[in-house]
């Protein structure tokens, strides 16, 4: 048995001690969570609007997705795609059935980074291209595809050497995609709001831009929806909203609040895409897994059952009308429960810190001005009303 550590000091330490630094840790060992919620090991509790970057959508521990995993994992806990699975076809029905047409079919994985890696692939195989055209700004994950189409900061070269072919367009600009995007690529790969970026987002000409170019030029258009993606916008996916202009990607990437906690990836696509995949293109151990399965159909059942999407609309307009009056904010960038709270002044993580000591955590992001909002799409008004009197207070202390 390995013993209980008791006391934040002594987690931290040990922790410290065995684990790799490479993250940067708010001083909290955590225990427990409810909905918006979440505990310390030491009995303090925290009103959580950064959901562990994305992933709670649900809240923490949803009582119907903590009961499905329960059932599931006294079942089976997992079998490979060598064999069906009722729960799998279940997941992966529900999944499509969401999604906007003409996405038609899924493939699981395990993350993020496993998604965007395995669009890419696809979109190569699908078209016999090679290049690939995301934006400055952008973040896609950290294994060596995801990296080397990522362009914000510094991470593109810690994945040097750097897979080839990979090419750079202005966010928001599609003449700049017009000038790179020639019959040469096969893919233009977009996170609709760029979160990392200090949550970016672009008017739906863009998107309907996009659309078009790749239609003209036979280009794969994927949406990396991990953040967005799982009710986060106020609809199931920002692909097919009216913000993304109406229009539908061929490839749509899915990971964080898929599986409330447990880790899932997934990449929707079209049929015209679905018909270029053959056995062995792609492959994963772990996807598809059945524990991985019953947390994608709890999650969005929750979603449906608890009416998650109407509550993203009207927490957002109740937000956004709350924070109107700050004279510090010069703007609340975003859509749905994914908001970028930007400052007149670069005080974001100074602000988080004042948060964070007034039992409320955020998070920052690559813009030092932005302080980003993430929370469980299950927060309340009242929770709202407790952010905004935290901030005024943090605000007015400085
Ligand atoms: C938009 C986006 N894409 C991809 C990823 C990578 O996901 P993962 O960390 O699950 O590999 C992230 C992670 O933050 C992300 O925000």
């Amino acid at each position: 048995m390995v013993k209980t550590i008791v006391g934040f000091e002594e987690i931290a330490a040990r922790e410290e001690r065995f684990q790799l630094a490479t993250y940067q840790k708010l001083p909290l060992a955590i225990g427990r969570g409810r909905g918006s919620w979440i505990e310390t090991e030491d009995g303090q509790r925290y009103l959580d609007l950064y959901g562990g970057h994305a992933v709670a959508a649900t809240g923490h521990c949803h009582p119907h997705v903590v009961a499905a995993l329960k059932k599931q994992a006294e079942k089976l806990l997992f079998y490979s795609n060598v064999v069906y699975s009722e729960v799998r076809a279940r997941a992966a029905e529900k999944l499509v059935q969401i999604a906007p047409s003409p996405i038609s079919k899924v493939f699981f994985c395990n993350s993020g980074t496993e998604a965007n890696e395995n669009a890419m692939r696809m979109a190569r195989l699908a078209t016999g291209r090679e290049r690939i055209v995301t934006f400055t700004g952008s973040f896609h994950g950290r294994t060596a595809d995801a990296i080397s189409a990522t362009f914000l900061g510094k991470y593109r070269e810690l994945g040097r050497p750097n897979v080839p072919g990979h090419i750079c367009a202005e966010f928001g600009s599609i003449e700049s995609v017009r000038r790179v995007a020639d019959e040469s690529v096969a893919a233009i790969m977009l996170e609709p709001i760029q979160s990392m970026a200090g949550v970016r987002m672009a008017g739906p000409e863009f998107y309907r831009g996009l659309r078009q170019i790749c239609d003209e030029r036979g280009i794969v258009l994927i949406f990396d929806e991990v953040q967005t993606g799982v009710g986060r916008t106020g609809s199931w996916f920002f692909a097919g909203s009216e913000a993304a202009g109406g229009i539908v990607p061929d490839i749509i990437t899915l990971a964080k609040a898929l599986g409330s906690g447990l880790p899932v990836g997934a990449c929707l696509v079209t049929e015209n895409v679905a018909a270029q995949i053959k056995t062995n293109d792609l492959g994963t151990t772990f996807g598809g897994g059945m524990l991985a399965m019953s947390a994608v159909i709890a999650t969005l059942e929750a979603i449906e059952r608890d009416n998650m999407l109407e509550n993203v609309k009207l927490v957002e307009t109740y937000l956004r009308a709350r924070l109107a009056h700050l004279p510090e904010i010069e703007e609340v960038r975003g859509k749905g429960l994914l908001l970028g709270v930007k400052f007149k002044e670069e005080i974001a993580a100074h602000v988080q810190k004042e948060l964070l000591d007034r039992k409320i955590i955020t998070g920052t992001s690559s813009d030092a001005r932005v302080l980003r909002l993430l929370p469980p799409l299950c927060l309340t008004c009242d929770e709202v009303e407790l952010f905004v009197e935290a901030l005024g207070d943090a605000l007015g202390g400085r």
